[in-house]
């Protein structure tokens, strides 16, 4: 926890941010839970006016040094970052920041990890691939982030139903609803059990 007794938290997004619109929806007016960063690899990316309108600091990184410099850990560490949430990240995570924030980091994936996940599986390939393997369910994982793509221990699932009419777009549209529905909350209490323990 940085000095201060108030859980500062990036949220790493590189699209929309509905669901980064959300968490900063559901802490505004939080003492102990401050959304102090907004991480953004996509120039233009809807989550950076998000964070325009919050009047949320954003930071905009590219590849050569996330990957192969410092990750932006200095950036981080002048917020004061305790915790990073993954909403809609495209990248991984560099093991230098794994190592920094361990147990700290968790994304959210619109499927039912360990299905349907890993490289290449995110946003509409995920549903099309669903609907395609003829699943009747489908739902969210969100889970702590490890050096592989979707990969490390699960927190929370919650399900949907599939049905015959389902298209990928609609079947989009029904886990959006789970992930606004969820990821707050389950943030919320993950960052409370953390504190207890
Ligand atoms: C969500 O579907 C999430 O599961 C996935 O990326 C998408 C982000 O959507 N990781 P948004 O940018 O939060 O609207």
């Amino acid at each position: 926890m940085s000095s201060s007794s108030v859980m500062h938290i990036a949220i790493f997004a590189s699209g929309a941010g509905s669901n980064a619109q959300k968490i900063i929806d559901r802490f505004r007016s939080s003492s102990h839970i401050k959304i102090a960063l907004i991480v953004c690899n996509k120039e233009g990316a809807g989550v950076l006016n998000i964070a325009k309108t919050e009047k949320i600091p954003s930071l905009l990184i590219n590849k050569e040094r996330f990957f192969k410099g410092d990750a932006y850990l200095p950036e981080l560490k002048e917020h004061h970052i305790d915790f990073i949430v993954l909403a809609g990240f495209l990248w991984k995570i560099p093991l230098a920041l794994i190592q920094a924030y361990p147990n700290k980091i968790i994304n959210i994936h619109p499927a039912l990890l360990p299905n349907y996940g890993g490289k290449g599986m995110y946003g509409h390939f995920v549903h099309e691939a669903v609907i395609a393997a003829k699943e009747k369910q489908s739902g969210i994982t969100i889970h702590y982030v490890d050096e592989l793509y979707d990969h490390g221990n699960i927190i929370y699932q919650a399900t949907c139903d599939i049905d015959e009419a389902d298209t990928p777009d609609l079947l989009a549209k029904k886990i959006h609803v789970l992930e606004h529905l969820h990821f707050p909350r389950v943030l919320g209490e993950l960052i409370e059990l953390q504190n207890r323990s």
